[in-house]
């Protein structure tokens, strides 16, 4: 006998047992090729908030908080069986990714809901490009994603590049009660109409943590990802200079922090190098003060008392290969414009005609249950396309746009230093933004802001590529 790959159980549906393997090499390569890797979506205990406190009732992809880290090469066939365990339906969204239309995981646009208690949905499509990318529901987000479905999706380069160690920090936020229970109130009008969700409790990686370890003469890439509902981030990493290699996925011109505060909007990320030029024994913070008047320690990172022996801190630094993008025709391309309005402060919609929608893209109030997806806008496939993103609301609002990174090219008016490409663009309160893209991926995609109580109280909008 020779050993048989692990096809998990899909073993049993190609195949009747070993003998038909003896038999046909072929056939048991075939079926290799087809296996999926297997996602359950499920409740689970998980303890958030370190031991000796309660546990909380999660709900999590594999039942961990954040999910599993799915690890590819760029160029690789992601194939995933999605079964959803929970008594309610979902969709898996993979956030950044260029994709087919039909795998973009958005219910009711792309796909039916998978059916709560069983209901399973297959998800298989290339990946283009490499970079930090991470999946989430796309129903009834705002809950599902703030009970703890979420996880990162690393797509590594072809040729691995040269750190000593390639770690991702998933950002969480949460909103607990005493007893480290998620609290309901999803759906409350409060957070709806000012800043969002913003919870009590932020985790890395599923956990609160009091230190992370480190070694003197380390260079890692840190890959962070905002998955909190409505949190933003601006982490301070004292006593070093990290300089950001990436942002959502996408390479830029490596570069340090503007006030040396890495900003991340929800949904967004970025790839840092961190050079470990800390001494060994040393302790130094990592600090969080986006909300000034509330700083708070996110962990310390703690040296050991060894060096790294073939630490390559301070080396010079390597460059991140561009994703095939296809660069916008600038000169050529049609301009449009699109104004976010809304919220405390600003003109909602009243409340008596349009119950629980408190944001508006271009006048309009739609709330997300009801599935009124007629496009915004029309762009033609192939066609470059500028695009102006006027926030008129006293709020943040980090827009996304799905299937598609765009270029980030002005603030306020003024060219930004290093123009990148991303997938969503952190809009400060009354600012604007140009973006451009060339609209390559045909399908229906949502526009949505990502601070998920925005984007189901009217802050999303369908961009339609014919
Ligand atoms: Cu990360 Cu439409 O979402
Ligand atoms: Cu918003």
């Amino acid at each position: 006998m020779f050993s048989i790959p692990d096809f998990g159980d899909r073993r049993r549906g190609f195949l009747k047992g070993s003998i038909a393997l003896a038999l046909s090499p072929w056939l048991a390569h075939a079926a290799q090729a087809a296996a999926a890797r297997r996602l359950s979506v499920r409740v689970a205990q998980a303890s958030l908030v370190g031991a000796g406190n309660p546990r909380t009732e999660v709900w999590g992809y594999d039942g961990a908080v954040p999910g599993p880290e799915l690890r590819y090469r760029q160029g690789e066939r992601l194939r995933i069986e999605v079964e959803n365990l929970l008594a309610v339906g979902t969709t898996v969204h993979w956030h950044g990714l260029r994709l087919p239309n039909a795998m973009d995981g958005v219910p009711h646009l792309t796909q039916a809901p998978i059916a709560a208690r069983g209901g399973r949905f297959v998800y298989e499509f290339d990946l283009p490009d490499a970079g930090t990318y991470w999946y989430h529901p796309h129903l009834g987000t705002a809950e599902q994603l703030g009970r703890g479905l979420s996880g990162a999706l690393i797509v590594e380069e072809p040729t691995p590049f040269p750190v000593d160690r390639d770690l991702s920090w998933v950002l969480s936020d949460w909103r607990l009660d005493r007893a480290a229970r998620i609290t309901a109130d999803f759906e409350s009008p409060m957070d709806a109409s000012h800043a969002g969700r913003i919870g009590n409790t932020v985790t890395v990686n599923g956990a609160i943590r009091e230190t992370f370890e480190v070694r003197a003469g380390e260079r890692l890439r840190l890959r962070l990802i905002n998955a909190s509902n409505a949190r933003i981030y601006g982490l301070r990493f004292e006593g070093h200079a990290p300089r950001v290699i990436a942002l959502d996925g996408h390479p830029v011109e490596a570069h340090g922090p503007a006030n040396n505060q890495v900003i991340l909007g929800p949904g967004m990320r970025a790839d840092l190098l961190l050079d470990c030029s800390g001494a060994p024994g040393a302790i130094h913070r990592v600090l969080d003060d986006f909300y000034s008047r509330r700083p708070y320690r996110l962990l310390d990172l703690r040296y050991g008392a060894e060096r790294a022996t073939s630490g390559r801190a301070g080396a010079p630094l390597a460059e991140l290969a561009p994703n095939p993008l296809a660069q916008p025709d600038l000169v050529r391309a049609e301009r449009r414009r699109i104004v976010f309005g809304g919220g405390m402060m600003g003109a909602m919609p009243s409340q008596r005609e349009h119950r629980g929608v408190y944001w508006t893209i271009d006048g309009n109030p739609v709330h997300e249950r009801d599935h009124l997806h007629a496009p915004l806008l029309t762009l033609a496939r192939g066609g470059s396309y500028l695009i102006e993103l006027v926030n008129q609301t006293s709020w943040h609002h980090p827009i996304h746009l799905h299937g598609h990174a765009f270029l980030v090219l002005t603030r306020d008016g003024q060219p930004i230093m290093r123009p990148h490409f991303a997938d969503t663009v952190l809009l400060e309160p009354d600012s604007r933004a140009q973006i451009a893209l060339v609209a390559d991926n045909p399908g229906d995609w949502m526009l949505h802001c990502h601070v998920l109580e925005h984007q189901a109280s009217g802050m999303s909008a369908v961009v339609r590529v014919v």
